[in-house]
C-alpha cells in the first residue's frame, strides 16, 4: 500500500484529465447468421410468407435474403402493386394474394412475416398462431393494451415462436452495451434519456401517394376491419401512422424501439410504472391525430427514463445511459462508454473556506484513514469507441434470430412477452398526452390508470 502524496495526486488529476481525449475503437464482429457456414438442404429450409409487403414487408423481404436456411414461399398484400415490389425484393416470382387466410391454409408454410399497419397486428397474428405458425410481428406489437395481451395468449396457448421487429436488440451494437452494462463498468444506472427526432416530410410520414392507388387496385375495407368504416381514403391507407384508428402516433412508432433497446440492454423485464407526457403538434398540421412532438418521463421500480420525439428537428437517435461509474450513448452504430473517475479522494472544495492548519489536518487523517492503492495502479478516465462494421444490418441478425428460434424451438430474444411490455409503455404514453394525466400501469387488471 502506498500513502498518497500532493504530488500524487497531481500527478493522477493531470492524467485523468490530459486523458479525457484519448479515444480507443473497436470495431464489433457480426455474429454468424442462421445456416451460414453450412448448407441447409432445401427439404431443411423453413418456408415462410410475408403478410403485409409495403415499405418495412419489402425491406424485411430483401434482408431475410442474408439468411440463410429459409426460403419465402408467397406474399400477401392489399394492394395490388405491393405484390410486384414484394417479388422484386425477394428476387422471386412466388404466389401473392390480397387474402391473408389463403397463406395460413397453406400447410407448408412455416412461419409468416407480418408487417402490415398496426391496428391489423391482432387479428394476423391471433389467426397465424391459431393456424400453427410461428411468426415474426412487426414493431409495436399492439394497436392497444387488449391487443396485446390477447397476441400473448394466443402464441403462448399454440406454442408458438414469436418475434417482435424492433430489431435494434439484435444489433452487435446493442449486444456489447448489454455487456458493458452487466459487467458493472457503468455501475447503477438510475436515469436514462433517448431521442428520435427526424426533420423531413418523410420523416413525419408525409408518403407519396402512388399513382395507381384506387379502391380497384386496395381492398379498402378489408384495411378497415376493427377500424371505424370511411370511404375509401389513400391518404389515410399510406399515411395510416398519423390516424389513431390504425396507428399510435410518435410513442407507437419510435419511442417502442428506444424502450425495446433500453428493456434489452439493462435486463428489464416488465412495463415501465408510471408515464408523464407532454408536447404538441405544432408544424405537420395535415389532419392528423397526433402530435408532432412528444416528451415523455417513466417510472420504472429502478430507475427514471425520459424519452422524446421531436418531427421539426433533425436530432437523431442518441440513447444515454447515466451511471454512477460512467456513461454510455448509443447513436446509429456507435456506442461511446466514457467511464468517470469514482476514485477515492479526500474532500476538497469545502476545505477552501478552512484556515490551512484544519485543511492540513483534514488532509493528513484523511490520508492515513483511507490507504490509496499504487498510483501507478489508477486506470486513467479513457472514452472507448465501439462501431458495426460497414453496412452492419441489425434487420437480417434479428431476423436470423427468429428464424434459429423457429427450428431449435427457444424463445426468441424479442418475444411475445417482452414484445408487449415495450409497446404498453408507448400506450402509456400517449394515454398520459391525451388524458393529460399521469398514467399509471396497473399490472394486475392489465389496465391503464389515469
Ligand atoms: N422495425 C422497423 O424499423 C419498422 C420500420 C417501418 C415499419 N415498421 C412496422 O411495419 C409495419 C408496416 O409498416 P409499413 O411502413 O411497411 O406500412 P405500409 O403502409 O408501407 O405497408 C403496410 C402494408 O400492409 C398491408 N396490409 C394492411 N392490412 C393487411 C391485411 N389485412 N392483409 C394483407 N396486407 C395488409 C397494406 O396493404 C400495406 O401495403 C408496421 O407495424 C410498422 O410499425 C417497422
Amino acid at each position: 500500500m502506498h500513502t498518497l502524496t500532493r504530488r500524487d495526486f497531481v500527478r493522477f488529476g493531470a492524467a485523468s484529465l490530459g486523458s479525457r481525449a484519448a479515444m480507443k475503437v473497436t470495431r464489433l464482429e457480426p455474429l454468424a447468421l442462421f445456416g451460414a457456414g453450412h448448407d441447409v438442404a432445401p427439404s431443411d429450409r423453413i418456408r415462410f410468407a410475408s403478410i403485409g409487403t409495403g415499405t418495412r414487408g419489402c425491406e424485411l423481404l430483401t434482408a431475410s435474403l442474408d439468411v440463410q436456411g429459409i426460403e419465402c414461399v408467397a406474399v400477401c398484400d392489399l394492394y395490388d402493386s405491393r405484390h410486384e415490389a414484394a417479388r422484386e425484393a425477394v428476387k422471386k416470382q412466388v404466389p401473392a394474394t390480397r387474402n391473408y387466410r389463403e397463406i395460413l391454409d397453406r400447410k407448408d408454410v412455416d412461419a409468416v412475416i407480418v408487417a402490415v399497419a398496426d391496428h391489423q397486428h391482432r387479428r394476423i397474428v391471433v389467426d397465424a398462431c391459431a393456424a400453427g405458425k410461428d411468426v415474426y410481428c412487426e414493431k409495436p406489437m399492439s394497436h392497444n393494451v387488449e391487443d396485446g395481451f390477447a397476441i400473448v395468449e394466443a402464441v403462448q396457448r399454440g406454442n408458438r415462436i414469436l418475434q417482435v421487429g424492433s430489431q435494434r436488440v439484435s444489433s452487435i451494437v446493442y449486444e456489447k452495451a448489454r455487456e458493458l452494462y452487466t459487467s458493472g463498468a457503468l455501475g447503477d444506472v438510475f436515469f436514462v434519456e433517448g431521442a428520435s427526432d427526424r426533420n423531413s416530410p418523410s420523416g413525419a410520414w408525409v408518403y407519396p401517394i402512388p399513382p395507381d392507388a384506387s379502391e380497384q387496385t386496395i381492398d379498402w375495407n378489408e384495411f378497415l376491419v376493427g377500424a371505424p368504416k370511411r370511404p375509401f381514403d389513400p391518404v389515410r391507407f399510406f399515411r395510416w401512422r398519423c390516424y389513431s384508428d390504425y396507428g399510435e402516433g410518435l410513442a407507437g412508432d419510435l419511442f417502442v424501439h428506444l424502450l425495446s433497446g433500453i428493456h434489452f440492454i439493462l435486463g428489464v423485464d416488465e412495463a415501465p410504472q408510471r408515464a408523464q407526457s407532454s408536447g404538441g403538434l405544432f408544424r405537420w398540421k395535415d389532419g392528423r391525430d397526433f402530435p408532432d412532438l412528444i416528451e415523455t418521463l417513466y417510472d420504472y421500480p429502478k430507475l427514471r427514463v425520459a424519452l422524446r420525439c421531436n418531427l421539426n428537428n433533425a436530432g437523431g437517435e442518441p440513447i444515454k445511459f447515466h451511471g454512477t461509474k460512467g456513461t454510455m450513448e448509443i447513436n446509429g452504430q456507435t456506442l461511446v462508454f466514457t467511464p468517470q473517475d469514482t476514485t477515492p479522494k479526500p474532500e476538497g472544495y469545502s476545505i477552501k473556506g478552512w484556515p490551512e492548519k484544519l485543511r492540513k489536518e483534514y488532509l493528513a487523517k484523511w490520508m492515513a484513514e483511507n490507504p490509496q492503492p499504487d498510483p501507478l495502479e489508477y486506470k486513467a478516465v479513457e472514452a472507448e469507441t465501439f462501431t458495426a462494421p460497414d453496412n452492419y444490418s441489425d434487420v437480417s441478425a434479428h431476423q436470423a434470430n427468429f428464424f434459429n428460434a423457429v427450428r431449435s424451438r427457444t424463445k426468441t430474444v424479442e418475444n411475445e412477452e417482452f414484445g408487449n411490455h415495450a409497446a404498453i409503455g408507448c400506450h402509456l404514453a400517449n394515454y398520459a398526452y391525451f388524458k393529460n394525466t399521469i398514467a399509471t400501469w396497473d399490472a394486475s387488471a392489465k389496465a391503464i390508470r389515469g
